[in-house]
């Protein structure tokens, strides 16, 4: 069956030394738990190296939060799959609204970008998900749908497994203004029925798809009781190990 997962989004925030202290502290905190999920926590390009030596890796997993779409050569300033991999990091986020919006990512680039984290062992967390636009002109589910058939559906069924969905309503995002969890399931019910259409029964229940946007200790537990959403992408609320950690145990 399909994992729960609670992953950070730490996004362009905290210096190499507070990231080093802010995973320190989330390793801590997991020696003292019985996580009923998985953890990673999503780390700047400078960070991961330094992050990777701080950590168990059994039991808190570590991600980039993009990589390129191409594997080396002259593109200044990118980081490619293989050097991340080289790094320690196990996952990379990937297709974040943010990436979308502000640095023109398309579902071409994307696909790119998937290919080589699943060539490198990377795990792929791929996020989707409206604008508030389309949320209230009523396109919300044609648009989630394209995102993941646009970048995902040309993957076999046995990539296609490795790959964790991250449901994003970028309303949501960093507003304050979550997703109610009725709104969340009913998303993550459909994308799962997008992925059954493609792939079948079995790859659609094996699919983690995580919920993102403005997810808190005190609203995580309704979310991950919906029985399609199975963990959360937590950007703000991962930044502090203690709110972090009350979203990790809101699985119990
Ligand atoms: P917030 O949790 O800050 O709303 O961000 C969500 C997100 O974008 C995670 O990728």
């Amino acid at each position: 069956m399909r994992k729960n997962i609670v992953a950070g989004n730490w996004k362009m925030n905290t210096t190499l030394p507070e990231g080093i202290a802010l995973a320190k502290a989330v390793n801590e905190a997991l020696k003292n738990v019985d996580a009923k999920c998985d953890v990673v926590i999503g780390v700047p390009f400078t960070h991961l190296a330094s992050v990777n030596e701080v950590i168990d890796k059994n039991k808190l997993g570590l991600g980039a939060e993009n990589c390129a779409d191409h594997r080396s050569g002259a593109y200044t300033g990118e980081v490619s799959a293989p050097m991340v991999a080289s790094t320690g990091a196990n996952y990379v986020i990937l297709g974040h609204s943010e990436r979308r919006q502000y640095y023109g990512e398309t579902s071409e680039t994307l696909k790119e970008k998937v290919k080589l984290a699943l060539e490198n062992n990377l795990t792929p967390i791929f996020c989707i998900g409206e604008v508030l636009e389309q949320r209230e002109d009523g396109s919300y589910f044609d648009v989630v749908k394209a995102q993941v058939e646009e970048a995902l559906f040309e993957l076999s069924a046995e990539d296609f497994s490795k790959i964790i969905l991250a449901y994003e309503p970028v309303w949501a995002i960093g507003t304050g203004k979550t997703a109610t969890d009725d709104q969340a399931e009913e998303m993550h019910a459909f994308i799962r029925e997008v992925i059954e259409k493609k792939y079948g029964k079995e790859v659609a229940d094996n699919t983690s798809i995580l919920y993102g946007g403005s997810c808190k200790p005190s609203n995580a537990k309704a979310l991950f009781a919906k029985p399609n959403v199975d963990g959360g992408l937590i950007g703000g609320a991962s930044l502090d190990a203690e709110s972090f950690m009350g979203i990790v145990t809101a699985f119990e």
